[in-house]
């Protein structure tokens, strides 16, 4: 059920924001499940537990809610190092191989994601999955003038490429970088390394939300005789 779902999120991003120490320089994912974990660090700050933290955040929605919640924010100009990434994923696979993207952030999630030292992933079991695509298509970023181009040579590498429209809005949506997407999907990806570079090397794609070798940990929210469990 939805409410199952929920505790397995909160349960799973408790857990995670207690890896947070304090003084570290923090990178704040995007998504619902992301968004307790903003909530659990801003609750750890006010009660003392937690000091001196800064965030970077990998979307709007992001940033909104580290300030909702008193997270102090700085930007990629003012850190050498990010000491913890925390970041949900659409799927996970069992080489911790993810697709990310469905909330449209996943390239600024890769430049935060990829640069910090730790890389922790906080996904509900729904998320995994055997094969990598399965019940997800690949998001891919694009400049709004070479969508053409760029749909057509998704086509060409076995996609089927289909632009991402509002809920909302009558028209395609817009990236926080004021770009498209394009969600693409694959019937199997045998090399997902080797398709996260070639998708990248379309002339207008801005970045794939194909992420191989970034993430160090996975921690999978789970319900246990209707318990919410971590592991
Ligand atoms: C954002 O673009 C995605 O990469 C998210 O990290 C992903 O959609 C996870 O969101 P939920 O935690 O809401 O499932």
């Amino acid at each position: 059920s939805a409410e199952s779902v929920t505790l397995m999120k909160q349960a799973v991003a408790q857990a995670a924001a207690q890896e947070v120490k304090s003084g570290m320089v923090v990178g704040l994912g995007t998504g619902s499940t992301t968004a307790f974990v903003i909530q659990f660090l801003g609750e750890r700050l006010k009660s003392g537990e937690l000091s001196n933290i800064v965030g970077i955040p990998t979307s709007f929605q992001a940033s909104v809610l580290a300030k909702l919640y008193g997270i102090p924010l700085v930007t990629l100009d003012d850190v050498e190092r990010i000491d913890i990434a925390i970041d949900g994923a659409d799927e996970v696979d069992p080489d911790k191989v993810l697709i990310k993207g469905g909330g449209a952030a996943h390239t600024r999630e890769k430049i935060v994601d990829g640069l910090a030292e730790e890389f922790l992933v906080v996904v509900d079991s729904s998320k995994l999955v055997t094969e990598l695509g399965s019940t997800f298509p690949v998001p891919v970023e694009v400049l709004p003038l070479a969508l053409s181009p760029v749909t057509r040579a998704l086509t060409n590498l076995g996609g089927e490429p289909v632009l991402r429209m509002g809920v909302k809005k009558d028209g395609p949506v817009i990236t926080d970088q004021g770009n498209m997407v394009i969600d693409v999907k694959f019937a199997t990806i045998h090399d997902p390394a080797e398709l996260e570079k070639t998708i990248n090397n379309i002339p207008g794609v801005v970045e794939n939300g194909l992420f191989v070798g970034l993430a160090t940990r996975i921690f999978v929210g789970e319900l246990v005789n209707d318990q919410p469990v971590v592991r």
